[in-house]
């Protein structure tokens, strides 16, 4: 069952913090961050848990995890990114998603938000998350699919012409390069490839599909192909590993 906490008001609340990212990161990254521990923990308790987050950037979400009691690590493999809020945050790796330098079977849970999408093998990334997971651990991985009104990231809505295009238009229009480049830093990623890959994984079974800022009584949009591509914005995969 898909906890009934996820209403409108919440998905109006997360909507209203999106349309700060530019101007309040801060706020926008702490509603979110408030929002994934809630989210995870109708799956797994955090209190005592080893969370990876992969692709954490400056370690948004590392206060709210750690407040909920989880031990957090987290990877990005852009120097940039992990020090946008100023120096290298401790519990940081610098490293890709798809090449995890972590042992296998060594953590509780492993977390990724909104990475997916900007990784050229995504994939490989969900393979590796498996495989860092210990067997009975959790794998939380969320994504904006890319037929998504978001999926062009600011380069959307061209994207829906074209990822080509898009960035073309962008760069004619704004001049200079968006910072989500496709076919460098943003790439196609379905609802479809990556629930076939949920599904034919032989070392994790898929125990949630769901439209991840969606109130709960949406969750059924994920079952209906072509419409979950248009309409679910980002969609979380719950796993558990065998
Ligand atoms: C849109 S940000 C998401 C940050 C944070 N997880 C969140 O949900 O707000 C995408 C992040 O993915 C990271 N990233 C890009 N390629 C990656 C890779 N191969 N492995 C891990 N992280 C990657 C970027 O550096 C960036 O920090």
């Amino acid at each position: 069952m898909v906890g009934r906490t996820n209403t409108v008001d919440r998905s109006v609340q997360l909507f209203r913090a999106f349309l700060k990212e530019q101007t309040d990161p801060d706020h926008f990254y702490g509603v979110l961050a408030a929002d994934s521990v809630r989210q995870i923990s109708e799956y797994v308790p955090l209190n005592g848990a080893t969370i990876l987050d992969v692709g954490g950037g400056p370690g948004y979400f590392a206060d709210a995890f750690r407040a909920a009691g989880a031990r957090y690590v987290g990877i990005d493999p852009d120097v940039g990114e992990l020090s946008a809020r100023g120096d290298l945050p401790a519990g940081m790796i610098r490293a890709s998603g798809t090449e995890l330098p972590i042992r296998t079977g060594s953590v509780d849970i492993c977390y990724s938000s909104n990475v997916l999408e900007h990784v050229a093998d995504p994939v490989r990334m969900l393979d590796e998350m498996v495989r860092v997971t210990r067997p009975g651990g959790t794998v939380f991985a969320s994504f904006t699919p890319w037929f998504s009104p978001w999926g062009g990231h600011e380069t959307a809505p061209w994207h829906f012409l074209g990822g080509r295009y898009a960035r073309q238009r962008y760069i004619r229009e704004k001049g200079h390069e968006p910072k989500n480049k496709f076919g460098e830093s943003l790439f196609v990623l379905t609802i479809g490839k990556a629930l076939r890959w949920a599904r034919g994984t032989s070392d994790a079974v898929l125990v949630r599909a769901l439209p991840r800022y969606h109130p709960w009584w949406a969750t059924w949009i994920v079952r209906v192909p072509v419409l979950r591509e248009l309409a679910s914005w980002n969609l979380v995969l719950v796993l558990r590993k065998r």
